[in-house]
Formats: structure tokens, sequence, C-alpha cells
């Protein structure tokens, strides 16, 4: 299935000069969503990326993340942007072209020695995965690989990330 077909491309969102690849319309094919889930699956599977949990960050890899979590048998785990978990968090600050954000996890949902796969929708310039990476790998979690639908291979968001396997399912 050609799935590039089913993301659509949007010139200047959110600002000018940005060609932003919307995956909503991916999401709203019955069909291409479930090619994309099940080939998700079977490259995690022969990339041997089985994980105690898929994570998941806010908002896109949520969707992603748990469908695959559910495929996988695994559990998942959210890591949301600054303010959003209520119970106890561990906190990573980075750095974004314009000034920093956070990201959290709560504290009591992951432990030493967590098996965990990091999923989005799409890796850019690597900053938000490569947190991620760096809150889970300071909780003293093992860090399986991490898997996107879409990279973005000319910002080369995977030099920031750590060496572990790297699954994406469509380039651009
Ligand atoms: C987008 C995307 C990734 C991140 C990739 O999320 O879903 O999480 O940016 O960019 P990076 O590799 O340069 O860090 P965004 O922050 O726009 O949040 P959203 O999913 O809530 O829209
Ligand atoms: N599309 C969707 N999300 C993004 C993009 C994009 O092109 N770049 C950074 N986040």
């Amino acid at each position: 299935m050609d799935l590039k077909s089913l993301i659509r491309d949007i010139p200047d969102f959110p600002k000018p000069g940005i060609l932003f690849r919307d995956i909503t319309t991916l999401l709203r094919d019955p069909d291409g969503l479930r090619y994309t889930i099940d080939l998700f699956t079977q490259k995690c599977i022969d990339a041997e990326l089985q994980a105690d949990y898929v994570i998941g960050m806010e908002s896109r890899g949520f969707i992603f993340g748990s469908l695959l979590a559910y495929k996988l048998e695994s559990g998942f785990i959210p890591v949301r942007k600054k303010g959003k978990l209520p119970a106890a968090v561990h906190s990573i600050e980075y750095e974004l072209e314009y000034g920093t954000d956070c990201l959290e996890v709560h504290q009591d949902a992951l432990h030493p020695g967590s098996r965990v796969l990091i999923v989005d929708d799409l890796i850019a310039t690597g900053g938000t995965a490569s947190a991620t990476a760096k809150l889970v790998q300071q909780i003293g979690c093992e860090l399986v690989g991490f898997g996107f639908i879409i990279e973005l291979r000319d910002l080369q968001g995977r030099k920031h990330l750590p060496d572990v396997p790297i699954i994406s399912l469509i380039e651009y």
C-alpha cells in the first residue's frame, strides 16, 4: 500500500515555509490505518523491539503508541507536556528552536530495568525523541529502540538519538 498517498501535505503550517505532513488523513482511512499498524508491529517484531512498555509522546504519539502497545501486548505509558499529569512526575527540559519545553512521565510508571520502546508519529529534529530517551534512561530503564511512522530525513533527527535500533515506515 502507498502510505505516502494517505499523508496530506499542508504548506505553511504552522508557520510560513513549513510543509506539514498531516497524518489525520491516514488515520481516517480504515484500510490505511490497519495496514500501518500491522506493518509497524511486524517491523518491531523483526527488529526484536518488544518491550514491557511502549512510551508515546503527546499528542500524536499517543495514537500510534497505544495501537502498537495493544498489538505487541505491552503496556502503554504517556509522556506529556508540563503540568498535564496528575501524580508525581519525573521531568526533562529540552531545547526548542526558540526557548525550551518540558516533558514529564509519572514517577511510578517506570522503574530501573523496565524495557521501553519509544514511539511517535514523526521525527523531525529529534528533540522530542532524544529528550524522552534521556528521561527514561535517567530512570534506569532499558531503551530497546524507537519507532516512528514518518521520518523527515533532511533534519537528521536520528543523529541525536542513542545507538539503538530506529524504525520508520515513511521517509521524506
Ligand atoms: C510533533 C511530532 C513529534 C515532534 C517531532 O509534535 O508529533 O512529537 O513534533 O519534532 P522533533 O523531532 O523536532 O522534536 P508536536 O510537538 O507538534 O505536538 P502534537 O503532537 O501535540 O501536535
Ligand atoms: N508534520 C507533522 N508534525 C511535525 C512536522 C511535520 O512536518 N514537523 C514537526 N512536527
